[in-house]
């Protein structure tokens, strides 16, 4: 992980979880555990979250998985880390901090692999992303299953450019002024818009060697849940 993205990520590891459960009305919240259910109907043992932060993900698998699952954590910055650990149910998590296109764990390792909020942060270019798109195939074993829940851009015109004057009005201020990190939701917001839609995501899943792509519209678009297969 870059040391500038290991920088911002210590400035609002403090105030994430509340920058983002204020800038969308709760809606995060809603949608992580909509992505657990979906994962916890997949009824997959051995699981890795890629690029955890606060762990937000990982305790809903954590909560709505009963043993015998095996849930791993995975992350670049030790800050964000440190917020997960203290959270409850993590007892049942084990912590890694790595790199997620260097995931330390041998091929074909896990039955599920999911990575919320954080594709965005990978992808300075289609080809970084696939690249780390076929390191999460890499580690799944035969017939594993990958999500991604992720922001999204609305397929309507209108509400396209209306998210995105949020994005720009709203969550660019509102995230520096509470996180005090001014480059941390500079970052944040412009990797917003920049993002792939919902079909677009799925056709680089496809081409990093996944099978059964299907992506579910959240919030008229503004997110969205990729599932896929190995
Ligand atoms: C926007 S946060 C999302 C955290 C969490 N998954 C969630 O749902 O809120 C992005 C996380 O990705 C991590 N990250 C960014 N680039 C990474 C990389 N190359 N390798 C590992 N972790 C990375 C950051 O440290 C941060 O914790």
């Amino acid at each position: 992980m870059k040391k500038g993205i290991q920088i911002i990520y210590k400035e609002v590891a403090p105030t994430y979880e509340l920058i983002n459960h204020v800038l969308t009305f709760g809606l995060d919240m809603v949608w992580r555990k909509r992505a657990a259910r979906n994962a916890a109907r997949i009824g997959k043992k051995r699981i890795l979250d890629v690029c955890s932060g606060t762990g937000e993900m990982a305790q809903n698998l954590a909560r709505r998985l009963g043993h015998p699952s095996e849930i791993y954590a995975a992350d670049g910055s030790s800050h964000m880390i440190r917020v997960a650990q203290r959270k409850k149910h993590m007892r049942r998590v084990q912590f890694v901090l790595a790199d997620a296109g260097r995931l330390p764990f041998p091929d074909s390792s896990f039955d599920l692999l999911t990575i919320s909020f954080s594709s965005r942060n990978l992808n300075p270019d289609s080809q970084s992303m696939l690249l780390y798109l076929k390191e999460f195939y890499r580690v799944l074993k035969p017939s594993g299953h990958f999500l991604n829940l992720e922001t999204s851009q609305p397929p309507l015109f209108i509400i396209r450019k209306l998210y995105h004057s949020y994005i720009r009005w709203v969550v660019k201020p509102i995230g520096q002024k509470i996180s005090g990190s001014r480059a941390g939701y500079n970052y944040l917001s412009h990797t917003m818009p920049r993002f792939y839609d919902a079909p677009e995501f799925s056709s680089l899943c496809r081409k990093a060697g996944f099978s059964s792509v299907y992506h579910q519209l959240l919030f008229l678009g503004a997110a969205a849940i990729h599932t896929a297969r190995k």
